[in-house]
């Protein structure tokens, strides 16, 4: 349990970590919120949910059922496949306005028409189900997809956090399980900062912040043209024109010509790459430093100090000093025993 005033916050970091139970409902009592979890965290998602929420109690309670729907896959389709393929069945489906994503294993592959369907029955806002046909990959970081259920479509109208985004994931990058860590980067901007978000994609770090905020100034910079319009038309639809300036371009070249020692706050949300830009974000901080969110993947077994390790090790060739690292977290996990790591560093 969390209290209440918390609980917002409690529910992205356990939908994101799949420790929700969708079976159970979420109670309110004495001003403390019930969210039901359907495992035991690990030590490291616990260590994280300790960090975020102090006030956290695990403990047993005595949850209601949902009636209204059966969301398990595999009630579903338990009539319709055989146990030793319903064992397969994808666990996660990631939910982007009405349209389901989800990833069909080889196995799996000659069923996919009836999974579709069955997401389509369990999510009654869901009107598309998309399954993931390539790895994500290229400068713009797209993925193609096959449409298994529903209407043929990539575009919708997602909602985070308050927010209204204008998706469309066969032209730009979005995922909707970053939705914590894009209000984790938001809560942590003061007012009256400078950010410099450098792989900015459709905005969804950039509005947000914008958004939380009443006196910053954000510079959104992606170089891929689909993700600038949609991020254009995103801050046009959450109102934050006045304080998020939109940049089509290379980052480098961007940071070179124009936002050089101008950022009290960098975001480097381009794990695969990110590396290749830490004296670019060096450049883009002020003289006198500000902080960075440095993001990588990682696939080591103590994937947090590598991260760490890697971090202080490449600032090492920069121009700057690493003052402290605040904090290094798990952002999600990519693959067994690969995960997307974030480092928020104080650069001097
Ligand atoms: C992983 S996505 C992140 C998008 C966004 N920050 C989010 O959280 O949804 C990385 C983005 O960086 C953009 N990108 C890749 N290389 C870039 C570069 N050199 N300069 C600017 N943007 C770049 C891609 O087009 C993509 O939209």
């Amino acid at each position: 349990m969390v209290p209440r005033t918390s609980a917002e916050k409690a529910l992205a970091l356990l939908t994101q970590l799949e420790l929700l139970d969708a079976g159970l409902r979420i109670q309110a009592d004495n001003g403390y919120t019930h969210i039901p979890l359907s495992r035991e965290p690990f030590a490291w998602e616990l260590e994280r949910i300790r960090n975020d929420f102090p006030d956290v109690k695990l403990c047993e309670y005595e949850f209601l059922e949902r009636h209204e729907k059966i969301t398990k896959l595999a009630d579903l389709l338990s009539d319709k496949l055989p146990p030793h393929v319903l064992a397969s069945l994808p666990h996660a489906v990631d939910f982007v306005g009405d349209i389901a994503v989800v990833e069909i294993p080889p196995e799996l592959e000659p069923h996919k028409l009836a999974i579709g369907a069955a997401i389509l029955k369990a999510h009654k806002r869901v009107r598309t189900v998309l399954s993931k046909s390539s790895p994500v990959n290229g400068v713009y970081r797209l993925r193609t997809y096959e449409t298994i259920g529903g209407e043929a479509k990539t575009q919708t109208l997602h909602k985070e956090h308050g927010c209204i985004y204008h998706v469309d994931l066969a032209k730009a990058y979005f995922s909707s399980r970053l939705s914590y860590e894009h209000l984790r980067v938001a809560s942590l901007v003061k007012e009256n900062e400078t950010i410099v978000d450098m792989f900015a994609g459709i905005g969804p770090f950039s509005i947000l912040t914008a958004k939380r905020h009443s006196n910053v100034r954000v510079y959104a910079i992606d170089v891929n043209p689909d993700a600038y319009e949609l991020l254009r038309k995103n801050m046009l639809v959450n109102r934050v024109m006045g304080k998020v300036t939109p940049i089509l371009g290379d980052a480098r070249q961007v940071v070179n010509e124009r936002l050089t020692g101008v950022a009290d706050r960098v975001i480097m949300n381009l794990p695969e790459k990110a590396v290749e830009y830490i004296d670019v974000a060096c450049r883009a901080l002020k003289p006198e430093g500000g902080v960075m969110h440095y993001y990588q993947f990682v696939d080591t077994p103590e994937p947090l100090g590598t991260a760490r390790n890697r971090f202080a090790e490449a600032m090492k060739h920069s121009n700057r000093r690493l003052l402290r690292i605040s904090e290094t977290r798990i952002v999600r996990g990519i693959a067994p025993f690969k995960y997307q790591v974030v480092v928020d560093a104080e650069i001097k």
